[in-house]
């Protein structure tokens, strides 16, 4: 319904829909997903063609401009958020450094997302397309510095700073692991960073979406707009998955294991993680692409050894007539956190390396639904279950 015929509806008329499996909360440009056959795009584009030809930062102006750049409008682009990778200095020194020594990454993402939006002024002027730009600007670019200080900050380790002249990705990965002078990122690691960003660069309305326009839609800044939808990611049922994964594959330990494994999850002592989606109900695209970066990150880093646990129980899987017939698929989480482990992540980052390139994803949805028109703030009705009226009963009474 437009939103003019809804204001004609009987108030007393709505849909039970909890969850919102079959409800759609907006009208949307950004991303298509067609579940049943497995397809995934962002402004058109398929995310095959994406992940082979393009980068990170190409792929987030795509999101956010509606159409691919030039050389000149990717160049500016690059230029505006390298321009932006630092963060205050009280951000660090004080912030970061207030926390107990071993706070989880992701809690401590979360948190400084928040925190950032208190450095700016403007911040809270989202009807200024300037401003707003900046904020966005701003956003896409300390999500790395905040995820590698977060890790470095658990670790004990001096914080690296930004170095401007590398690739988004290259950029990541030295505040990561940068010790000495000496350290080179790999190219090939350097583009898996960036595949896996892109992968994981929009999903239409997930949890952390949806966090991030029912937050947006009462005018609140980006940035605590965002540190919603990384509180939603932070969620084991969301962005944890592919942590869940690897913990199973451990506890699996040999491949001799997995038929006895498959059987208790068919008779449901457990899920096999990594597989089935709300959405997909065939093979998740991106966890074929990211099978095959596997590969690649696995030739520089030698092979997980989880990696044969894995690729059995997918035979197993996908011939078992229990998964067949649910629709049951290895979706992106599958494979991963097996990625992310060769490269030397500890699980406890793996959400916030999801958070990273979804925030370019949030803030593309968090404009949409400024721009648009129909969309007031997000208040859902509900179905009242609780008791008739009744008489209040004095203390002493009860
Ligand atoms: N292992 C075993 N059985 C499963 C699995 C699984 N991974 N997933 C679903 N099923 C079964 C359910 O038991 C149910 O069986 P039943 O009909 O006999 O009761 C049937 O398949 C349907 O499952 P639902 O829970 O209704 O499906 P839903 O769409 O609600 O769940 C979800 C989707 C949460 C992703 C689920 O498949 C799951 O828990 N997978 C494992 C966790 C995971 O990998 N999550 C990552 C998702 S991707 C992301 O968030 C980025």
């Amino acid at each position: 319904f437009p939103a003019a015929a809804v204001r004609e509806l009987d108030p007393s008329l709505f849909v039970y829909d909890p969850a919102y499996m079959q409800t759609a909360s907006c009208k949307s440009e950004i991303t298509y997903l067609d579940g049943g056959a497995g397809i995934l795009r962002y402004r058109g584009y398929p995310i095959e063609q994406l992940a082979e030809k393009s980068t990170f930062l190409e792929v987030a102006y795509l999101l956010l401009h509606g159409e691919l750049p030039t050389t000149a409008e990717l160049e500016q682009w690059r230029h505006d958020v390298t321009h932006h990778t630092y963060i205050h200095e009280n951000m660090r020194k004080r912030f970061v450094d207030g926390f107990h020594y071993d706070a989880h990454p992701m809690g401590l993402f979360v948190s400084a997302i928040a925190a950032l939006g208190t450095f700016y002024d403007g911040a809270k002027d989202i009807d200024d397309e300037a401003s707003r730009r900046k904020q966005i600007l701003r956003l896409i670019a300390k999500t790395p510095t905040i995820a590698a200080m977060s890790y470095r900050f658990s670790q004990g380790l001096p914080f690296n700073y930004p170095e401007n002249e590398l690739s988004y990705p290259a950029n990541f990965l030295n505040m990561m692991w940068k010790v000495g002078n000496d350290y080179q990122v790999d190219p090939i690691l350097e583009r898996a960073m960036d595949i896996l960003f892109i992968l994981h660069a929009d999903h239409e309305q997930n949890c952390g979406t949806t966090a991030m326009r029912v937050v947006g839609s009462s005018h609140a800044d980006p940035y605590s707009s965002a540190a919603a939808a990384a509180s939603a990611l932070y969620g084991p049922l969301h962005g944890g998955a592919n942590e869940a994964v690897v913990r199973m594959l451990s506890e699996i330990g040999s491949v001799e294991n997995v038929p006895a494994f498959i059987d208790s999850v068919k008779n449901g002592e457990g899920r096999l993680m990594g597989f089935g989606h709300r959405v997909y109900k065939n093979y998740d695209p991106r966890a074929t692409i990211i099978k095959k970066t596997a590969y690649d990150v696995f030739e520089v880093t030698g092979k997980n050894p989880l990696l044969d646990i894995a690729l059995a129980l997918e035979e197993v899987a996908l011939k078992d007539s229990y998964f067949v017939d649910r629709k049951l698929y290895p979706n992106v989480d599958f494979y991963s956190g097996l990625i992310y482990q060769a490269m030397g992540f500890p699980v406890e980052m793996f959400t916030v390396l999801f958070a990273i390139p979804r925030t370019a994803g949030w803030l593309a949805h968090w404009q949409e639904l400024l721009n648009d028109k129909d969309q007031k703030i997000s208040r859902p009705r509900q179905w009242y279950t609780g008791p008739d009226e009744r008489d209040y009963v004095e203390i002493g009474n009860r």
